[in-house]
């Protein structure tokens, strides 16, 4: 299928990242995060609001973050039946937003209805990305070195020619001094991993592999991708405190389990919607012009034969 037949829920899939890249632009660099993702909720929430489709959001804004709207159940589609799960995250990497800084953007996925792994209690997961080379190569289960060691090989490349991305946070520091005891480069940032993640899925962004602990909603969002991609990503929830911990048991999930990407989102259809606020690895950040906004978006749709970078102009609003 080519682009200009793509249907619904995609259109309103993209134009609801769309419409939250530009609900935040106007404060992005504000230095107030909090206010940047009310931004954009907002207008992602107006946008979903005439859907021309009916889904549930299984993944939405706020358990982590206290963020209000676009929560867990919520109907999208008034009266329409709900054909599908969706997964939102307004902004990812919104203090990057607030700060001006390179790497936040706007993100929606969806699958067909009941194929989403709910993980509302569980805010962390560790996770392994890879390109298509590391399917059956990499595993959770082995260390970082041996999932290094064995993705070159895959490749056909050195391991110092490798390139990991960790999130540069305290718990990940003995994934990241193992990253860089092996030679491969760490490709280091502070927030924003959807972005990151897939760009190790696509195999050609200068990212090989992500590794380490991230947000969970974060990783079900990046499966809708790694799936159109056909690449390779497992995960484990990681509950962070006592009480997280609690959450989990009580809500039933199992720790111990190694979830395929099979196991985070399944059926046959997903579809992937990131549009760009600050520059980043998959799409540029939004350009103003005299006629209003350019915002650039990656779409991914099982649908499509082939990802997309598409280019939009928004009127500013007075
Ligand atoms: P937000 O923009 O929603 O704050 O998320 C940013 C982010 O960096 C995610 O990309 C990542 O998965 C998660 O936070 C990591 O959580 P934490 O910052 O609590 O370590």
């Amino acid at each position: 299928m080519k682009l200009n037949d793509v249907g619904q829920p995609t259109l309103d899939l993209f134009a609801a990242a769309v419409a939250a890249a530009a609900g935040a632009w106007p404060l992005v660099g504000s230095g107030d995060k909090f206010a940047v993702d009310q931004a954009a909720v907002d207008a992602m929430r107006h946008s979903l609001k005439n859907a021309d489709f009916g889904g549930v959001i299984v993944i939405g804004e706020g358990e982590k973050d206290e963020a209000p709207m676009l929560f867990n159940g919520e109907l999208i589609g008034a009266g329409l039946r709900p054909d599908y799960d969706i997964a939102v995250d307004p902004i990812d990497g919104t203090a990057l937003a607030a700060a001006g800084v390179e790497g936040a953007v706007s993100v929606i996925a969806a699958t067909q209805r009941g194929k989403m792994l709910d993980c509302k209690d569980v805010f962390y997961m560790k996770k392994l990305v890879t390109g298509v080379e590391g399917k059956g190569v990499c595993d959770i289960d082995m260390t970082p070195t041996e999932n290094i060691v064995a993705l070159a090989a895959a490749k056909e490349i050195a391991v110092t020619d490798l390139r990991v991305a960790v999130i540069n946070k305290p718990r990940n520091k003995h994934v990241i001094e193992e990253v860089e005891s092996t030679g491969a480069t760490w490709v280091s940032f502070d927030e924003g991993d959807v972005a990151m993640a897939v760009a190790a899925a696509t195999g050609d962004s200068g990212i090989d592999m992500l590794l380490g602990v991230g947000g969970c909603p974060e990783g079900i969002v990046t499966a809708c991708a790694v799936q159109v991609l056909g690449a390779h990503m497992q995960g484990r929830l990681a509950p962070s405190d006592p009480d997280e911990l609690e959450r989990a048991l009580e809500a039933g999930h199992d720790l111990e389990k190694k979830l395929e990407l099979g196991d985070m989102v399944w059926g046959d259809r997903f579809i992937f919607v990131l549009a760009g606020v600050t520059d980043g690895l998959l799409v540029r950040g939004i350009e103003e012009t005299s006629g209003g906004l350019e915002i650039q978006s990656f779409l991914l749709d099982s649908d499509l034969d082939e990802g997309h970078i598409l280019d939009v102009r928004v009127e500013r609003e007075n």
